[in-house]
């Protein structure tokens, strides 16, 4: 169930449902782009943004992109990121203002990881927003396969079991 205050702002902010799970609104988009910047096949907007709002009782699935990921918190509770970057190492990101507690207003996740991202444990909902550059293109989006992911990060299974769903 979608917590009151959640389904709010889903509403009024006019999201819809992103096939990681969570719900997204794209908020910009740089009238200027870029013809075929590295790694990408064909033009990409100079940037973009989004809204992106997770529930307790739902997980954005691990997935990964081309262009570095800037993440802002903007309201509810704390976010917990996971990154699985190309090097082989992972990272566990906490987005929020519980500063004292680890957590950070902003963070970046970088191109070509893979990451996941659920509300802390005990929590309910966040509101958050995410920019790139270039520009988000779903041609350039990958949902991960647990057991692709799980050969390249077996000390991670046990977390790509949980927060894949193919
Ligand atoms: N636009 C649609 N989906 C996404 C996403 O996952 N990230 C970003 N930054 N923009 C998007």
């Amino acid at each position: 169930m979608v917590p009151e205050k959640a389904q709010y702002y889903i509403d009024q902010l006019q999201m819809l449902k992103h096939p990681e799970g969570g719900w997204y609104k794209e908020t910009y988009r740089s009238f200027g782009s870029i013809s075929e910047p590295d790694c990408f096949d064909g033009k990409r907007s100079y940037s973009t943004g989004i809204y992106f709002l997770l529930t307790k009782d739902n997980f954005s699935a691990f997935h990964r992109i081309k262009s570095d990921e800037m993440w802002h918190f903007y309201a509810g509770d704390g976010l917990t990121i996971h990154e699985l970057k190309t090097d082989g190492s992972y990272v566990k990101h906490q987005l929020g203002l519980d500063l004292e507690n680890g957590e950070q207003p902003q963070l970046v996740i970088a191109a070509k990881s893979w990451f996941a991202s659920e509300v802390k444990k005990g929590e309910s909902w966040c509101l958050v927003g995410c920019t790139v550059s270039p520009g988000f293109d779903f041609e350039d989006f990958e949902m991960a396969d647990s057991a692709t992911l799980g050969e390249n990060f077996a000390p991670m299974i046990g977390l790509i079991n949980r927060l894949t769903r193919n």
